[in-house]
């Protein structure tokens, strides 16, 4: 067997969850992370705004009400034993991130500072409470760049621009994964007693989204293809506030800063749909609010975009109407110097991309696919599970946004993404290396590629006419119009079929380019298999599900219906159908009521 590997546990994907598998696994085991990336170009680098914990530097604020709000959040779908834990483990968490370095922004005292966010409440005034910790607005990128070099000093095996192919099992048990490296384009087998899968989510498969090329949903695919279930694939999230046609973020924080939306007859609509919180709603309710206005002909010059408005003397104007004051009670404002030390990526973006300037002009924005609530089911120790019963596959972990532990149920809360990557990464990372303490090397088969080099050779030998890019714009446009902000049958079933129609034009795909060093268009089009696979899935659990519940919106079933659905969907292939099962959701605490912002 040629390019073969061998190491204790092997993580796949080098974003925040990956990195933090990675570096606690090395603690107890040899490891390596094989990523399609540089690691520092991973997707966690485009979270923005902050990493949710209730330290309580700036106001009061607690663990209980933390998970509260995730509770609530998550529309009551979310797992609250596994909530609660993520809440406990935050503040921890947070200091350990300080330790290792990284440079969170400081209240005068020195303090780790924290702004306000979507859905984080005070939960007995009901009004917003600070509870983001941030690096500018670079959260992610800062969390990316200071895990690197953690796992740099502890010795973690880095396989950079290697794309994983397969998962091998062997007699139930994960055994390791194929990986093709780009530059070469060599397969390589990677033998492993533990494999935890980061690959990130799948936000590629919408027309307008915030994520990064990457985000093409591999390890869900591959997991489909093994006959594995899938978690409540129905859930995904659309972020109020992407740049308008691009889809770039433009974080929460700027609303957490004191930033309004506003509508195509200058007004502050928020008030309107969430009187309390207003433009800090969670952000189902912020997106469905936006799509409202710009169909009931209130978008900007009746087109499909709001503004969102963090100039200095609206900020003033409406933290007075608010009452928001500053900790020390003074009345809040913000200079346009305050904001570029704030939010500086954002100026960049919205200069570079738009020609607009936030400190003196209102930012066009519209609702952009954003997050992956939906993905490989596991218990909070990122070991996966395959059925209602809870049943292992031993060696096999997930963290981050391609798992489902559920935290995040039908709904996330900003900030929440940062933590849960950090949190359930450590664990999934700590459980492997434990795991693989105690096992040994399975066989391997005597050919472990063949399937990754026959997809390969399908798409390189194909004699087809289809166009990868074409099926891809279509699927793309097909899954932002049906399966998007608002649903309905008849929509999702057409998307259903669509996507149907554009698999099996993807069996004609021809891939042009036969080399074999960075054939980019070779991965492409594999990936775009991937994203195939994975917008089929998520259409499908949609049209299953007949309510509307966090990020799920059915126009022919508006209201949430608990009595039917507080169940997570479990979707698997098996001979080509899918097959939908349920699991319940875990209640401790908090019984399932209307939400109200
Ligand atoms: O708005 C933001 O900064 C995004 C953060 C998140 O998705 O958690």
């Amino acid at each position: 067997m040629a390019n073969l590997h061998q190491f204790d546990v092997v993580v796949v994907g080098a974003g925040g969850a990956g990195l933090m598998a990675g570096l606690y696994a090395s603690r107890g085991a040899k490891t390596a992370v094989i990523s399609k990336l540089y690691p520092t170009r991973s997707h966690t680098g485009a979270a923005q705004g902050g990493i949710s914990a209730a330290l309580g530097n700036l106001e009061e604020d607690s663990v209980e009400w933390h998970t509260y709000d995730s509770v609530k959040g998550s529309d009551y779908l979310g797992d609250q034993d596994a909530i609660e834990f993520m809440c406990q483990e935050a503040p921890q968490a947070i200091l350990e991130l300080e330790h290792m370095g990284l440079p969170f922004d400081r209240t005068p005292e020195g303090k780790i500072s924290q702004r306000p966010f979507g859905g984080h409440t005070n939960n007995v005034t009901g009004k917003p409470v600070r509870r983001a910790c941030h690096a500018a607005d670079r959260t992610g990128h800062m969390i990316l760049q200071t895990l690197y070099q953690q796992c740099l000093k502890n010795k973690v095996n880095f396989f950079d621009e290697y794309q994983v192919l397969d998962l091998l099992i062997v007699e139930g048990k994960a055994a390791g994964v194929v990986a093709v490296e780009l530059a070469t384009g060599e397969l390589h087998t990677f033998h492993a007693k533990a494999v935890i899968f980061a690959t990130g989510g799948h936000g590629r498969i919408f027309e307008v989204t915030s994520n990064a090329y990457a985000y093409t949903g591999d390890g869900a695919a591959i997991c489909l293809r093994h006959g594995l279930p899938l978690q409540d694939m129905e859930f995904f999230q659309f972020h109020p506030t992407g740049i308008y046609k691009l889809g770039i973020l433009i974080t929460e924080g700027v609303r957490g800063e004191g930033g309004v939306l506003i509508n195509g007859q200058g007004e502050r609509f928020m008030p309107k749909y969430a009187p309390t919180v207003k433009d800090l709603a969670s952000r189902d309710v912020v997106s469905r609010a936006i799509y409202t206005e710009i169909s009931e002909g209130r978008g900007i010059n009746g087109k499909n975009y709001v503004y969102l408005d963090i100039r200095p003397e609206s900020v003033k104007k409406y933290a007075a109407l608010d009452g928001r004051t500053n900790p020390d009670g003074t009345p809040y404002t913000l200079s346009g110097e305050d904001i570029l030390k704030k939010i500086p990526d954002i100026i960049d973006f919205c200069r570079v991309y738009l020609g607009v300037d936030p400190i003196t002009q209102m930012m066009p924005i519209q609702p952009t696919a954003h997050y992956t609530m939906g993905g490989i089911p596991t218990n909070k120790y990122g070991e996966v599970v395959l059925d209602d019963q809870n049943t292992l596959l031993p060696g096999l972990f997930a963290a981050g946004e391609c798992a489902c532990v559920s935290i995040h149920g039908a709904n996330r809360l900003g900030t929440n993404s940062l933590l849960d990557l950090v949190v359930f990464g450590k664990y999934a990372g700590l459980r492997a290396a434990e795991y693989a303490q105690n096992a040994g090397f399975a066989a391997l088969p005597v050919e472990p590629e063949t399937a990754s080099r026959a997809q390969f050779e399908a798409l390189r030998n194909g004699s087809g006419r289809e166009n990868a890019f074409d099926i891809a714009t279509e699927m793309k446009k097909v899954m932002f119009d049906l399966v998007g902000i608002y649903r309905s049958e008849a929509g999702m079933q057409q998307a259903v079929e669509k996507v149907r129609a554009l698999k099996a034009r993807y069996q004609q795909v021809r891939v042009a380019d036969s080399g074999k060093i960075f054939n980019t268009e070779l991965l492409n089009a594999w990936e775009l298999g991937n994203m195939l696979e994975v917008a089929e899935v998520v259409a499908e659990c949609a049209l299953n599900r007949k309510e509307s519940r966090g990020g799920h919106s059915r126009e022919d079933y508006p209201n949430r219906d608990d009595q039917e659905w507080l169940k997570h969907t479990l979707a698997r292939r098996q001979d080509g159908k899918l097959v939908i099962e349920y699991k319940p959701v875990t209640i401790t605490r908090y019984q399932p009521k209307a939400r109200v912002y």
